[in-house]
């Protein structure tokens, strides 16, 4: 499998870089300002909801915010044990290899931390409560029942689209809340090692497999990815419920047929189609099996 000279030693450097910590970020005298949107409108898609006042749209923009908050605090909870469990038995391996893979939890646990903070402050300043999906941790430990490649694949399909979600559609939006923003930019910042380090752990954990094994973990990815579908499902029922509770607005029957569809592409698009069409993650599929590559780019053509 291609690794573009990734190395364990390169991403360890390029970590001990970046030392930015939580309380930068939120908290203290960075707020979050309620008159701007959180989400830019690929992720949103608020705009077609026209029977929405402006306010109303803004609202549902913000929580679809929240949602992405609790949606990465939901992933990043699997993503954290399965490095520890990765880590353990080659401690006394490649000095480097352990260092890079306890760096990458760590900055996990300062992600669950940072994720946490701002949905904290969001839920202070929003005024209303909102009902998410969760708890976490059982969605965890549905993720973690599956073989550690699949977790891996649908780690690698995490961290492109973080990569993605800044560079092409959060980095040049001027209209975003600030604080918001710099939450994305510093999640990518990291995330761009953890991309690299997860390829490789992709490598190692591919290489003695057949091609009915690669077969069956990629199954196991794409059965991961229908659990997150329908989490995603059910989100757009709740955030119906938390719009009207937010704003007062009941919507008719035709309106909340449009809103549920609308909205559950921009969720698919969000955390599914932008991981699943980055070209660093199809390439890697296609490494292991092409067969996979093309069976998961067809599912993923129905997702933009
Ligand atoms: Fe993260
Ligand atoms: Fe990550």
């Amino acid at each position: 499998m291609k690794t573009y000279g990734y190395t364990y030693q390169a991403a360890l450097e390029a970590s001990e870089r970046i030392d930015w910590r939580v309380e930068d970020l939120i908290g203290g005298d960075k707020r979050l300002d309620f008159s701007k949107p959180f989400l830019p409108e690929t992720f949103a898609r608020v705009e077609p909801l026209t029977f929405l006042s402006p306010r109303e749209r803004l609202a549902l923009n913000q929580i679809r915010g929240l949602g992405y908050l609790y949606m990465f605090g939901v992933v990043e909870e699997f993503i954290l044990p399965f490095l520890l469990d990765h880590a353990r038995p080659q401690i006394h391996g490649d000095a480097y290899a352990t260092r890079a893979v306890l760096e990458f939890a760590a900055e996990e646990a300062k992600h669950i931390h940072l994720f946490r903070c701002f949905r904290e402050e969001f839920e202070q300043g929003f005024g209303t409560p909102c009902q998410e999906i969760g708890p976490a941790e059982s969605i965890a430990k549905s993720v973690l029942g599956h073989q550690p490649l699949a977790v891996a694949l649908t780690t690698l399909h995490l961290e492109w689209m973080t990569q993605r979600h800044w560079i092409e559609a959060v980095k040049d939006d001027q209209d975003l809340d600030p604080q918001f923003k710099s939450l994305l930019k510093h999640h990518w910042m990291e995330e761009a090692q953890h991309a690299k380090l997860d390829t490789l752990i992709i490598e190692s954990l591919s290489r003695a497999k057949d091609a009915t094994a690669l077969e069956g973990a990629i199954d196991e990815y794409l059965e991961i990815g229908g659990m997150v579908d329908a989490g995603l499902a059910s989100q757009v029922e709740f955030d119906l419920d938390n719009l009207a509770r937010a704003t007062g607005r009941q919507l008719s029957a035709a309106e909340r047929e449009t809103f549920a569809a609308v909205q559950r592409q921009g969720m698919r698009w969000t955390y599914l189609g932008s991981g699943m069409t980055h070209p660093r993650f199809a390439g890697a599929l296609f490494e292991l099996l092409p067969a996979a590559a093309d069976r998961v780019g067809k599912i993923a053509q129905s997702l933009s």
